[in-house]
């Protein structure tokens, strides 16, 4: 290995430190944006030490050079357009679209290596090996699933799990010839092969992912996240960059890790949501009030007045937080209240929201204290001593059903609520959340319901706590 080599081999294990430091700096919200920044730094060094080396190999030519720097600059620039744009409800499918983007582009690495090697070799076996077809084919699952999901969480397909007819049989069929042709081809150079390969592992992905509701699609997209991981670590084998194995392996494990801890959250095996069939999406048609004995609304002046004169409040944000936009008008209830010497903290449930994080980086978009926010396993032992818990558009997260057996989320750890003094629940109506079943939290004594849109409903409270004296 001449010196060369050396220091590029050096600056490829920098920009994995980067990589890995940036990774354990998002452990926390304190400290996530600038593992962000981190991680952005050390994604720059690998792209520049990658040109210095094609530089120096001369391997790029002049047409060459135009393609890679025109497509660099219109896939930056779509990339910044697009995070910039979106809405933190939207973020999951953006998520989705960068992963079809990653996967597609590691299969094309691997096609391309193959068709140039064939040609190079006049169709004489060069390298088709293990990685090139696995590169290939989670690529393309990986492509062609992410806009499927993409599609289903933005709405231009339907949320609802799709069975085809034959379906499973279907999906049996296309992987023996995808399999099958990819066996074929570590023996025997095949162009023919390959498109099947590749048309086969599409169409796998396609199939793989219409059954599963659209409630489930962030699970998903995790776990085609890690499959993007995994297709561009085996694209840095095909084409011998560190930079891609190594960034390729972190993604494929941290977004493994990611899945299996978002499946733990909801009590679900991998294997249940991927057979599908549960969850349709939102729950868009909200059930009318029904009027049952057993449901209390509560008003503006009341709910100002608990709030206001309680030693301890728990703030629970899900989902209808996220969809009000109704972060900066919390944070203002919770100054309010805080400056009466109330204490206030947020539950933040694992899998609150649409997406791991969401909580987070919803209240942290809004200036929320990073110590007042608390995880499940923190906070649960403090609802007891609460006087007040404030639950702003999250359902699954704190229906006491999740307890006992027989439910849709039976097992699911969920927020202790209903052991708060009072429990004030504000949403627009008695409609379901995610899991699409009733809220016994909803008529336990304790509660009252504050129906409203979650932005609306806490700009009242504050004026309200706000016109309180003593
Ligand atoms: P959900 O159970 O989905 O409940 C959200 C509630 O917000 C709904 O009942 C809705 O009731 C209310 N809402 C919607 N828009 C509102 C608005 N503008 N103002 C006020 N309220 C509004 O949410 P959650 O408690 O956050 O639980 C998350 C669920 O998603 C869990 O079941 C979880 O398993 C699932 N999930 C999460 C993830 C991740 S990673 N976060 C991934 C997959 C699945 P109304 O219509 O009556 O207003």
């Amino acid at each position: 290995m001449n010196t060369f080599t050396t220091n590029i081999q050096l600056v490829y294990v920098l920009a994995a430190a980067c990589f890995v430091v940036g990774l354990h700096l998002m452990n926390s919200p304190a400290t996530a944006r600038r593992g962000n920044q981190v991680s952005t730094a050390g994604m720059a060094i690998a792209v520049v030490i990658t040109l210095v080396l094609l530089i120096h190999q001369g391997s790029v030519t002049g047409v060459g050079w135009t393609v890679l720097i025109v497509g660099a600059l219109l896939g930056s620039l779509a990339g910044l357009w697009s995070a910039r744009r979106v809405q933190m409800t939207a973020m999951p499918q953006l998520v989705s679209m960068f992963n079809a983007v990653g996967g597609g582009a590691a299969a094309l690495v691997a096609v391309n290596d193959y068709i140039e090697m064939e040609s190079a070799h006049s169709g004489v076996l060069g390298t088709t090996t293990v990685f090139t077809l696995l590169d290939v084919i989670i690529g393309s699952v990986t492509f062609s699933g992410s806009i499927i999901a993409a599609g289903k969480l933005q709405g231009l397909i339907t949320g609802s799990p799709v069975m085809l007819k034959g379906g499973r049989a279907i999906n049996v069929g296309l992987i023996a010839i995808t399999l099958g042709s990819a066996a074929f081809m570590l023996t025997t150079a095949s162009l023919p092969a390959l498109l099947v390969v590749v048309l086969g592992s599409l169409a796998f992905g396609v199939l793989m992912v219409l059954p599963i509701g659209g409630a489930d699609m962030p699970v998903v997209i995790s776990l085609l996240n890690s499959c993007t991981g995994i297709a561009v670590a085996m694209a840095g084998f095909v084409i011998s960059n560190w930079g891609l194995i190594i960034a390729g392996a972190l993604v494929g494990a941290s977004g493994g890790i990611l899945t299996k801890l978002m499946a733990d959250a909801m009590n679900r095996s991998l294997g249940n949501i991927i057979v599908g069939g549960f969850g349709t999406g939102d729950s868009l048609v909200a059930a009318a009030v029904t009027g049952d004995a057993q449901i209390r609304a509560i008003a503006a002046d009341d709910a100002a007045i608990q709030l206001a004169y309680a030693s301890k409040v728990i703030i629970v944000p899900g989902y209808g937080l996220a969809a009000a936009q109704a972060q900066h008008g919390v944070a203002e209830l919770a100054a309010v209240l805080e400056s009466r010497g109330v204490e206030v903290s947020y539950a933040i449930h694992p899998v609150a929201g649409r997406m791991p994080g969401h909580m987070n980086v919803l209240l942290a978009e809004a200036n929320v204290p990073y110590p007042q926010l608390k995880a499940m396993d923190e906070i649960n032992p403090e609802f007891p001593r609460a006087d007040v818990a404030l639950v702003i558009g999250a359902n699954d997260v704190t229906n006491p059903a999740a307890r006992r057996p027989g439910t849709a989320i039976s097992g699911m750890p969920i927020l202790d609520v209903d052991q708060a003094k009072s429990i004030i629940v504000v949403k627009r109506s008695m409609g379901h959340g995610y899991a699409g079943i009733d809220n016994e939290l909803y008529t336990n004594p304790k509660t009252s319901m504050y129906f409203a849109d979650a932005k609306r409903a806490v700009a009242e409270m504050t004026s309200a706590v706000k016109t309180l004296v003593g």
